[in-house]
C-alpha cells in the first residue's frame, strides 16, 4: 500500500508573510496526522524562508508518525539533522532564488559528499533518500552511496501537456522504480502532485510513498488540512495497486 506524506512548508510560508506565530506547522502536522497521513515532510532552507530551527526541533518532538526533514548537504544543516535526528532525510539541491526545489539532485556529481552524509546519518539510524530525476545514473549512484531510498522527482509528469508526453513521463517514472528496487532501493515519488494527477503515479505498483505539499496546503484553505489530507489518502489508498 502507498503511503502519503503531507509537506507542510506552506503553513510555515503563510506565517512568515507575517512573520509572526500562526498558522502553526505544529498544529497542521497534528491535524495530518489524525487525518492518517504516514507522514510530515518538512523543508529546513538554508534561509530559513518558511521552516525554521523552532520548527524542526518541536515536530521531532510531537510528529508520532514520520518525520522525513529534506534538506541540502551544507554542513550546517547536516549537522542539525544529526543533533535532532528526524527519522528520514530526503537530500535535496538547493538555490537560494528558487521558488521551490527547482532539479534532482546531482548524486554523480557529488559523490563523494552523498557518501560521507549516508555514512553519518546512518551513524545515527536515520534514513536516507535522494530526491532526483528518475534517470539510471542517478539511481545507480544513490545506490553505490548506500542511500536507503530515492524519491523520483514527478515534477516533469505534472508539467507534461497531452497524452503521449504524459505517458512518456509515466514510463519514466515506472522504468525508474524499476531499477531502484532491482538496486534495493526504496522507490518514493514527489513534486507537482495534485488531487487531479495522482492516480495514474499511484497506480504504479512499488512506488510507496507519496510527499506532496502545495496541493494539500491549497485545498486546505478551502476545506482544512485534516479533510484535504483525508482526500488525497483516498485518492492514493484507490489507485494504488500494492497490498
Ligand atoms: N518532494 C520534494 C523533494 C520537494 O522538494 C517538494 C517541495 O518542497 C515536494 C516533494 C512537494 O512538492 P509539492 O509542494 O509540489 O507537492
Amino acid at each position: 500500500m502507498a503511503v502519503l506524506n503531507v509537506n507542510i512548508d506552506h503553513v510555515a510560508t503563510v506565517r512568515q508573510a507575517r512573520v509572526t506565530d500562526e498558522p502553526d506547522p505544529v498544529w497542521a502536522a497534528a491535524q495530518c496526522e489524525l487525518a492518517g497521513a504516514n507522514g510530515i515532510t518538512i523543508h529546513l532552507r538554508l534561509d530559513r524562508r518558511h521552516i525554521n530551527d523552532r520548527d524542526v526541533r518541536l515536530l521531532k518532538e510531537t510528529v508520532a508518525c514520520k518525520l522525513n526533514l529534506e534538506m541540502c548537504m551544507a554542513e550546517p544543516i547536516v549537522k542539525i539533522a544529526e543533533e535532532t535526528k528526524p527519522d528520514q532525510i530526503t537530500l535535496v539541491p538547493e538555490k537560494r532564488v528558487e521558488l521551490t526545489t527547482e532539479g534532482g539532485l546531482d548524486c554523480v556529481r557529488h559523490k563523494k559528499r552523498l557518501a560521507q552524509v549516508v555514512r553519518r546519518m546512518h551513524k545515527k539510524r536515520i534514513l536516507v533518500s535522494t530526491f532526483i530525476a528518475p534517470a539510471k545514473e542517478q539511481i545507480i549512484a544513490s545506490a553505490q552511496t548506500g542511500c536507503d531510498a530515492v524519491e523520483l522527482h514527478t515534477g516533469m509528469y505534472a508539467n507534461a501537456r497531452g497524452p503521449r508526453a504524459i505517458e512518456r513521463r509515466l514510463a519514466e517514472l515506472e522504468a525508474g522504480k524499476d531499477l531502484a528496487m532491482e538496486n534495493k532501493l526504496i522507490a518514493h515519488a514527489g513534486h507537482g502532485l495534485t488531487y487531479r494527477n495522482i492516480g495514474p503515479v499511484a497506480s504504479i505498483e512499488g512506488l510507496c510513498e507519496f510527499n506532496i505539499g502545495h496541493s494539500i496546503v491549497a485545498r486546505a484553505v478551502f476545506v482544512g488540512i485534516r479533510e484535504a489530507t483525508a482526500q488525497m489518502i483516498a485518492l492514493i489508498d484507490k489507485f494504488s495497486t500494492q497490498d
